[in-house]
């Protein structure tokens, strides 16, 4: 955001929504130049737009039979080459016989407010092409369907949607398949970071990198970087009421989204007027550039849900580790880690601890047996016999300590729905303003009942019903002043502009794969993520773990260092103090950062990296605070780098609490090898940091009077 700087906004910032400041900004800075003229649709250039620095640019074309394709510039070099736009529909292709029959532009510039977030300012300024298309009518009608295609251009990306309007040819679309394409210019040198669409894991895959031409059917965002060195991503924002689309390799090098399928019919079925997601591709030449920017949030809507200051960025603790480590269960028994007793012990650590959220998993009856196949049995309005929900909640806040509730479906998603509005009353009475949802079951195997009683359809985690299952919860929790962190979700689009409390999610290989998984997240799980998954938005990833353990011994991957390093390389409003709090009593300089940790960001920098490498990210805290924190994370070898303090506030000396692997520290033989040690700096100042094989450096910045 290093803009932010030169172009500060002129009037202060102010919560949203404001839809009349909205619309001043708009009339302010909206330079309409509109005409519609027939143009003939041969081949060639139908219309251009550029970014309002002139970086980017879209060009729409017609191609052979009327078709339309739309291609990228960056710096007048090709980075999307001509890439066809159309779709399958319930009655037939609509890709062919397409006329330019009227475009309109405009720039767009505002500065908007995060309530809470990686950064609190965000300006989103592009310039903006409408073209609208008309099919020839066909033999026998007097017009053919009509749809326009809305192109964003930023400096640092592109974002376009389909928009249907209202008409006579087309009361609903039921689509079938998307026809859009995104052709890199120059595939053949062109790397790729991805995971697989459609397998059974959902999106808890470890990433690959291959050519581009060996990607198979990846989901997004898809991280790609050419031959050249620039770096790409395509993804989508804003998906809402429509299916998630995944990009599937089709003829040569094109890639072409693949839209979740839906449980009983098409993908995809909507009543005109209605918009599809944007889909966006980004570019950078860092691969910093990629996560620092903002177009995902940029192309979602303001906020919906007035305000918001409810929600509190946050650390939690909770009953969870111990599940995953098979010390304690979900299910009752003697084992039963939800007992009013044990939830107390994580309250009073919280407390101690100046963390604010208790998480208890297993705390409601439908857990024991095989909870994987009894979604059905889940009952969200009861708690155990042996978990007082009342006195816990009361015992939580006398001591400032909130719990955090958990709704596992197991995918019984209709069965979940039935009971949202109780169990969302029953969490509110009692003090609860964050739930955590789960999806656990295989991909496509979601159970939808739309009546009691009536068949049960498969729905898939990312299809057309479980975009609006998500926002239907979102919704009614808002409703009930609860923020949602789903877990098995729906890939994230940058909702969280329009719903703030929708702050978190899994949505990839978390931690919990530290615990029992094989093969375990490898030592670059982490500076990948940060290039590929966290380009949608914040994960819960659950860090911290400080015993360097999983189950039965079996070591982390990571050294103690990088536990530190990944609550601010990896961005989430909640952050989970995911270990035991025996196994921080073990570790106490360790866990100063993770005490001292601030959660909500002023601003955030990525310093330096490369995709599945290292990463290297700065935020400043919010607040008054005026504290600095920087997060470093490696890969399998060990690394040397310096960093430019240039980021730190000019004209003032910190105090830099440094934790970082001791000199001999490796994952595997040496993991522990740990030292903190504070050293005065200022801005005009550079740090050489090294990090150990699987391991990391965190540094707390903090200003001397
Ligand atoms: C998978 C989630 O990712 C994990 O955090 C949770 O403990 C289990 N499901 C049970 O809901
Ligand atoms: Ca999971």
């Amino acid at each position: 955001m290093r803009h932010r700087r030169r172009h500060a906004p002129s009037a202060p910032p102010r919560a949203l929504p404001d839809p009349a400041l909205h619309a001043r900004v708009l009339a302010a800075t909206a330079a309409l130049l509109a005409w519609a003229t027939a143009l003939p649709a041969t081949a060639g250039t139908l219309a251009r737009v550029a970014s309002p620095g002139g970086a980017l640019s879209v060009i729409v074309e017609s191609q052979h039979e009327h078709r339309l394709a739309y291609r990228v510039e960056r710096n007048g070099e090709p980075v999307i080459a001509p890439s066809r736009l159309g779709f399958l529909l319930g009655d037939g292709r609509l890709e062919r016989n397409l006329e330019l029959v009227g475009q309109t532009q405009r720039s767009f510039d505002e500065t908007w407010e995060q309530p809470w977030g990686e950064r609190r300012l965000t300006r989103n300024r592009y310039n903006e092409l409408r073209a609208r298309f008309a099919e020839k009518a066909p033999a026998g009608k007097d017009a053919g369907r009509r749809f326009d295609v809305v192109f964003r251009v930023y400096d640092d990306g592109v974002g376009f949607r389909y928009e249907f309007p209202e008409q006579p040819a087309m009361d609903e679309v039921r689509i079938r398949a998307e026809l859009t394409e995104f052709a890199l210019a120059e595939p053949a040198g062109t790397a790729a970071w991805w995971i697989p669409a459609f397998e059974w894991n959902r999106e808890e895959y470890l990433y690959r990198r291959t050519p581009l031409r060996e990607i198979g059917t990846a989901q997004t965002p898809l991280t790609l970087r050419t031959g050249e060195g620039l770096h790409v991503s395509i993804h989508e924002a804003a998906l809402v009421d429509y299916a998630g689309m995944n990009l599937a390799r089709g003829d040569g090098d094109v890639l072409r989204a693949a839209l979740t399928p839906g449980g009983d019919g098409p993908a995809v079925i909507r009543a005109t007027p209605f918009a599809t997601p944007w889909r966006t591709i980004q570019v950078g030449a860092r691969a910093g550039d990629l996560a620092e920017s903002s177009l995902i949030l940029n192309l979602n809507e303001p906020n919906a849900i007035g305000d918001v200051s409810w929600f509190v960025p946050a650390k939690y603790v909770g009953v969870w580790w111990s599940l995953h480590l098979e010390t304690e269960t979900w299910g009752s028994g003697p084992r039963h880690g939800a007992t009013t007793a044990n939830t107390k012990r994580y309250i009073d650590f919280a407390a101690a601890n100046g963390f604010r959220g208790v998480l208890v998993e297993g705390w409601n009856p439908g857990w024991d047996g095989d909870w994987f196949a009894n979604g059905w049995g889940f009952d969200f309005t009861r708690a155990m016999p042996d978990f007082d929900l009342r006195g816990l909640a009361r015992y939580a806040a006398g001591k400032g300590v909130h719990l955090i509730g958990h709704h596992e479906t197991a995918c019984a998603v209709s069965h979940y729905e039935r009971q949202l509005p109780a169990a969302l009353d029953l969490y509110a009475r009692n003090g609860v303003d964050v739930v955590k949802t789960g999806y656990v079951c295989d991909a496509g195997d979601i159970q939808r009942q739309d009546r009691a009683g009536g068949p049960v359809v498969r729905e898939w985690h990312e299809g057309h019903w479980m975009s609006n299952h998500h926002l239907r919860v979102v919704e009614q929790a808002a409703a009930h002043r609860i923020a949602i962190n789903a877990h098995e979700p729906i890939k994230d689009t940058g909702l969280r502009r329009t719903w703030p409390n929708w702050v978190s999610r899994e949505g990839a290989r978390g931690m919990e794969f530290a615990a029992w998984a094989d093969p375990p997240n490898p030592p670059e799980h982490e500076a990948t993520l940060v290039f590929t998954r966290m380009l949608a938005g914040p994960m819960d990833f659950t860090p911290g773990i400080v015993s360097l353990q999983g189950r039965n011994g079996r070591p982390l991957r990571s050294t103690l260092a990088k536990q530190l390093a990944l609550y601010v390389v990896l961005y989430s409003p909640i952050q989970m103090v995911a270990d035991l709090p025996e196994h921080y009593a073990r570790q106490p300089e360790a866990f100063r950062f993770i005490q001292d940790v601030a959660v909500d960001w002023e601003d955030s920098r990525v310093l330096a990296g490369e995709v599945g490498q290292y990463a290297v990210i700065a935020r400043k805290a919010r607040g008054d605070g005026g504290e600095w924190f920087l997060g470093g994370v490696g890969g399998g070898q060990p690394r040397a780098l310096e960093v430019d303090l240039g980021f730190l506030d000019a004209g003032r000396r910190y105090r830099a609490e440094i934790y970082r692997d001791g000199d001999d520290a490796h994952w595997e033989r040496a993991p522990f090898a740990f030292v903190r040690q504070t050293r005065e700096v200022s801005a005009d100042d550079a740090m050489p940091l090294r990090m150990a094989a699987g391991g990391g450096v965190a540094i707390r910045f903090v200003p001397l009077p």
